[in-house]
């Protein structure tokens, strides 16, 4: 073990690490996955409870992803899309559309590429529509859509952007409706409501100059699991139709049933213009992204002239191996009713956290769907680190997010599972403990210890 962590350290740069803090935090080795379960090469078993990155649905090496993914090899591991199709992107696509009410998926590999491509394609929409000064972008305070370039520029973490700033695009961002951010005695949907108004001023003076309005719809994760009302998403629909402006739903995080619903706009009862979806899609298994849009954005594009196409190319673009992961997480969502059984096994999971929501240090304990979360009223600056170490010490994977700590488990947990993170929540939140003020100087991403 002691091997692998110093040839890491001497070979691997780790993503969102400062690289020094290894010398002290060594990271985890795992030689081996097991449904909920990451096993590293002495044995010891840590429980995912944050889904590595929000990406695992069906646990690690689930047997029918394993099997789709195996048959799959012995017949083509990869063609470039241009030019060629296969059958697996075919049947990916006709599913996806077939549950989002969207079609014409666009493939990438990262959460980040989706957002390129929709942030593109909505901007060349409008420029094959004669409307090429609508170039602009709007999107949520606090709000995450990845780290590339153009995805940084709609992004709102300053840890992540401000050392970035001057390769970004200028895009504005509107008042989040983060229902902690309501006043004493507002509800959250009055809240959410005076922020549609917030969009709706700034609508009525720049869709002129607006292509699209970019949303992580009901959740902002990155944001610390900032859970935000349906009616919110309906209000943005209505101004984003009224202004005729593009409402892109970053379902990234949220997408395949993480908030209760398949995707978390059917809450709101609004089809977005673009959909964006990765992390779940495969089920945490390969790179795989896909953009979603309507029929108006397609033949827009649809021409004899070269340039009004979408130019835009990955080499991996609908790989099969990660299409058929993909339609094997389907099938399993269909023939195991997932969001029916997730319904029924998170009410008993929130009981089972009742311990945790009382504790005289947890603010604003929230969940939705699949997602557990709430704020810790004490604590230090390296709060979230120390959490994070004093839950692996009970065999627990968590990271929290600044003061917020979530739990964002793979849906094949059981209840005694959800018992050893509630035990680990506990034990960490007694372990964190100071006399000090609170701090959240470390708030950032999810993606940070
Ligand atoms: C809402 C959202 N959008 C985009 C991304 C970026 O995805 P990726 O890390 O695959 O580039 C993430 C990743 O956490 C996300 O949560």
């Amino acid at each position: 073990m002691d091997d692998l962590i110093s040839r890491t350290r001497a070979a691997v740069w780790l993503p969102c690490t400062q690289m020094k803090q290894l010398e002290a935090a060594p990271p985890l080795v795992i030689a081996r996955g097991e449904g909920a379960w990451l096993i590293d090469p002495e044995g010891r078993r840590y429980l995912d409870a944050i889904s590595s990155w929000w990406v695992n649905l069906f646990g690690h090496c689930n047997p029918r992803i394993n099997a789709a993914i195996t048959d799959q090899l012995g017949k083509i591991e990869h063609v470039m899309l241009a030019g060629a199709t296969h059958e697996p992107v075919v049947e990916l696509s006709e599913r996806l559309a077939a549950i989002t009410g969207l079609g014409h998926a666009f493939y990438a590999s990262d959460g980040a590429s989706a957002t390129e491509i929709a942030l593109k394609m909505s901007a060349h929409y409008w420029r094959n529509a004669g409307q090429a000064e609508k170039n602009g972008f709007i999107s949520l305070k606090n709000g995450y859509h990845g780290e590339t370039v153009g995805a940084l520029s709609v992004t709102d973490i300053p840890l992540f952007k401000s050392t970035y700033e001057p390769l970004l695009r200028h895009t504005v961002q509107v008042l989040t409706p983060d229902a902690r951010l309501a006043e004493p005695g507002e509800s959250a949907e009055a809240y959410a409501l005076r922020c549609a108004d917030a969009l709706e001023a700034h609508l009525a003076e720049h869709a002129a100059t607006t292509a699209a309005f970019i949303v992580e719809p009901l959740v902002q994760g990155a944001a610390g699991m900032a859970i935000y009302p349906p009616i919110y998403l309906a209000r943005a629909r209505e101004l984003c139709d009224q202004y005729r402006v593009h409402l892109i739903a970053d379902e990234i995080a949220v997408g395949f049933g993480r908030t209760g619903s398949m995707f978390a706009c059917e809450q709101a009862g609004i089809k977005p213009d673009f959909i964006c979806l990765s992390k779940g899609i495969t089920g945490g298994y390969l790179p795989l992204s896909a953009v979603l849009t309507t029929d108006t954005v397609y033949a827009a594009f649809y021409s004899d002239a070269f340039a009004r196409g979408f130019l835009h190319s990955h080499s991996y673009t609908g790989n099969p191996l990660a299409c058929r992961a993909a339609l094997a997480v389907l099938d399993i969502f269909e023939q195991d009713n997932v969001i029916a059984t997730n319904r029924v096994k998170a009410a008993g999971f929130t009981s089972i956290l009742a311990e945790v929501a009382a504790h005289p240090r947890v603010r604003h304990f929230r969940h939705l769907g699949m997602i557990w979360a709430f704020d810790v009223a004490g604590t230090t600056a390296d709060f979230a680190r120390r959490f994070a170490q004093s839950a692996l010490e009970q065999g627990v994977l968590l990271r929290p997010i600044g003061n917020t700590v979530y739990c964002m488990p793979p849906y094949v947990v059981g209840e005694d599972e959800m018992g050893r993170v509630a035990a680990a929540m506990l034990h960490g939140l007694d372990k964190t403990a100071t006399s000090g003020r609170d701090s959240v100087s470390d708030a950032g991403s999810g993606k940070l210890p």
